[in-house]
């Protein structure tokens, strides 16, 4: 009999967790994974893609119905908000979905370990008091939000919340304050804005969402902006206080000062939200015991195989580098689960599409073209850029979505995609195709002369592949 309790053992249930753990049990393995939290399913199911998804998606109903763009198309309703029977729905959705891994946690006769594992030693971890040694281990302990110093998070009293405290707040605040303009920010002060809060923006940086292309971190910024979002740019906060209002109640007073330095002003706000990251969730695990060090960023770092400096440990998902995103982690779940099997299990990092579900969506895949000319030494002339405004594709403009464009990005020379940018109201479902044609390593031609059906949002991919050569239809 093996001396090992299982062949492996993943720590951590998220989106790269539980997917590791499938696939190993699929290819033969003897399989447990170790979960502290109550249901599985991690950050992405509990508390953040899926119950996010399901506030964009009511508060979004709410706004078309309260901001006139039904009416605009002859239903005209008054709508009522009833916040709990919204924060009901988030929860079902919530519910269903990390039932459903439990389910298949156990038709893949998976052990769910209960409790937090700590390494005791490079093949042994000790969960809930008892030990457990396994000959393959996964380290998927994803990631928790960056705090910021002098603002203190406290989700219980819905004054100064984290993106968790945001999904659950029981009324809608009148002035929301969000620090950080990336992806969380925007996302959930779209649902409040949504639901009627006024939403103040402050990011550190000269722009929102950093990391996408400039033309549609300005585009965006344009939209938000039409939307009622306010933005304080290049402005950080000091400090928060908590203090009482005339008449009951408390309130949250913000000091901000200009990012480079100079004078203070306050802000009061009746929610804050701290969105300016997330970081690696290492605290507490042994890794000392394991004989596993982190860099500089507090990440495991692993070979392409998601193997780590310690034979036997294996690391994916948000603990390590790389985009922190649930389907980033699950691709690397499966690669993982593969390489322990003997398979070839790659992920191509190059390819990683990744989506902002506001309205309208904002959505990219590859290079920026910053990036695709930074890449080429900086030389403009070794990229080609095509671009489609969505004003101009007929599906958007029957729907009454005229914001957002598409923008290829492609190699002069050879015509090979390198990236693809969409702000579009389907832009996250657009972006799919976008990201298989460059997995296929596509040409802008190959795209332009693709037949795509009439009339969808896609055809504007279509359309600013063919603008790549100049030759767009309908502009
Ligand atoms: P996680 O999902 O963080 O899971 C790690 C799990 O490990 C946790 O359940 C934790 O309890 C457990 N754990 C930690 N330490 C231990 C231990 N020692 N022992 C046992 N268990 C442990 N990404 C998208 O792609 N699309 C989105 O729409 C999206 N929306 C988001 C919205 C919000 C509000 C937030 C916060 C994040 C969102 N993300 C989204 C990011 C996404 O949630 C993460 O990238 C993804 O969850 C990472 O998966 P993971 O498996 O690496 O880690
Ligand atoms: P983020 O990295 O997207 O944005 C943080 C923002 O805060 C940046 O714009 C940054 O410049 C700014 N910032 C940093 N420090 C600041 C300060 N002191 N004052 C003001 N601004 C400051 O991080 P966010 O929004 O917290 O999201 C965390 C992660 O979760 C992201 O990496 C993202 O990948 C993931 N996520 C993904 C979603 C999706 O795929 N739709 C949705 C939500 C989260």
């Amino acid at each position: 009999m093996s001396d090992f309790d299982y062949d492996v053992l993943v720590i951590g249930a998220g989106p790269g967790g539980y997917v590791a753990a499938i696939r190993a049990a699929q290819l033969g393995l003897k399989t447990a994974c170790a979960e502290g939290r109550e249901t599985l399913g991690g950050t992405c199911l509990n508390v953040g893609c899926i119950p996010s998804k399901a506030m964009l998606h009511a508060s979004e109903y709410f706004e078309a119905a309260a901001g006139g763009a039904m009416a605009a198309m002859g239903i005209k309703v008054k709508p009522e908000l009833d916040l709990g029977t919204m924060h009901g729905q988030r929860k079902d959705a919530v519910k269903g979905l990390t039932g459903g891994i439990e389910f298949l946690f156990k038709k893949n006769k998976i052990d769910w370990l209960k409790g937090y594992a700590q390494f005791t030693s490079k093949d042994t971890v000790e969960v809930a008091g008892k030990s457990v040694r396994a000959k393959n281990i996964i380290i998927a302990t994803g990631s928790s939000v960056t705090p910021l110093p002098g603002v203190e998070v406290d989700n219980d009293k819905q004054i100064i919340v984290d993106s968790t405290g945001a999904l659950e707040l029981a009324k809608v605040p009148g002035h929301m304050v969000v620090i950080g303009g990336g992806v969380i920010g925007l996302e959930l002060g779209s649902v409040w804005r949504r639901l009627g809060a006024k939403v103040t923006v402050v990011e550190y940086l000269d722009q929102i969402l950093p990391g996408m292309d400039g033309d549609v971190r300005k585009d965006a910024n344009k939209i938000f902006k039409k939307q009622g979002m306010e933005f304080k740019l290049k402005t950080k906060v000091t400090k928060a206080a908590v203090a009482s209002v005339k008449g009951g109640g408390k309130k949250a007073v913000l000091t901000l000062e200009p990012a480079a330095g100079g004078d203070a002003e306050t802000l009061e706000a009746d929610v804050v939200l701290v969105s300016i990251g997330r970081r690696p969730n290492t605290d507490g695990l042994g890794l000392d015991k394991a004989g596993l060090a982190l860099n500089q960023r507090g990440q495991i770092e692993t070979d392409h195989d998601f193997s780590t400096q310690v034979p036997g440990i294996w690391a994916i998902g948000d603990v390590i580098p790389g985009p922190m995103l649930a389907h980033k982690a699950e691709d690397e779940g499966i690669a993982c689960a593969e390489n322990i099997a003997g398979l070839t299990g790659i992920v191509n990092h190059d390819v990683i599409p990744s989506v902002v579900y506001t309205w309208p969506e904002i959505a990219g895949v590859g290079l920026t073209e910053e990036q695709a000319i930074e890449k080429a030494g900086g030389e403009k002339g070794e990229v080609k850029v095509g671009k489609f405004p969505m004003m101009a594709n007929s599906r958007a403009k029957t729907n009454h979505e005229p914001d957002g464009f598409v923008k290829v990005i492609a190699d002069a020379k050879s015509d090979r995609v390198l990236g693809v940018w969409c702000i579009a109201s389907v832009a996250g479902t657009m972006i799919a195709q976008a990201a298989q044609a460059m997995e296929f390593g596509a040409t802008s031609e190959d795209i332009a002369y693709t037949c795509h059906a009439h009339p969808t949002h896609s055809e504007a991919i279509k359309e600013a592949a063919m603008a790549v050569t100049g030759k767009p239809i309908h502009i």
